[in-house]
């Protein structure tokens, strides 16, 4: 099993002084930051785009996991790039060419990741294991922070951990949503490794606690 990697997802911090919410949780040992891009479309919730991960890029050396909910991915792959993405995570629901689009974080010289919202089924994945770095289970509709985890995502996290297993790829999974202490050991027992938590560690009044419990 892969080492659990620790990203907190800055929805859920303070946007005026996201400098310091940034090092408060670098300082608690996160591994890396996970930046949620929502267009109003691909969901109902818009929050920030290239210029604000630009200016995070200045502010840290953090690995940055950019989590597009955008229906057109292809699109700012460029734009996500110049702004200092470490990784992209695009959603197979989007309506951007999964192939074309992984390809082109790659050309990149970015990590790709597809994502998965709830009701979709873990075979979808399956075409572009051997491709990608990460798939992201959401266990969440995406959309907001602050939901409740669904508990019946957690099949599909073991179905596509069986799956790579059986390919013998060293994927990451990734979950997120309603991660929590209680939560995370659901998500890790099924095979996740990467764990996204937003409301869980910016809500917290001891964030170095709370890194350490979901690890
Ligand atoms: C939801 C986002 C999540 C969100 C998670 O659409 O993709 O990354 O920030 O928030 P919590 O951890 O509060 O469920
Ligand atoms: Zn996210």
């Amino acid at each position: 099993m892969n080492k659990i990697l620790i990203a907190p997802s800055i929805l859920a911090a303070d946007y005026a002084s996201l400098k310091s919410e940034i090092e408060k949780v670098k300082n608690a040992g996160a591994d890396m930051l996970h930046v949620d891009v929502m267009d109003g479309h691909f969901v109902p919730n818009i929050s920030i785009g290239p210029p604000v991960v630009a200016s995070i890029r200045k502010c840290t050396d953090m690995f940055l996991d950019c989590h597009l909910m955008i229906s057109e991915p292809l699109k700012y792959i460029d734009a996500f790039k110049k702004a200092g993405a470490d990784m992209i995570s695009f959603h197979l629901e989007s309506d951007s060419d999964p192939d074309e689009v992984i390809e082109k974080i790659i050309q990149c010289g970015i990590k790709p990741a597809v994502v998965i919202k709830p009701q979709t089924a873990a075979s979808a994945v399956f075409p572009y294991l051997k491709k990608v770095f990460a798939v992201l289970v959401m266990t969440v509709e995406p959309g907001f922070g602050g939901q409740s985890f669904m508990t019946d995502t957690v099949k599909k996290i073991k179905e596509i951990r069986d799956e790579a297993e059986r390919l013998s790829i060293p994927l990451h999974i990734e979950v997120d949503g309603g991660i929590d202490k209680n939560t995370a050991p659901v998500a890790k027992e099924a095979g996740a490794d990467m764990l996204v938590a937003g409301s869980y560690i910016f809500n917290s009044d001891d964030v170095v606690s709370a890194v350490a419990s979901l690890r």
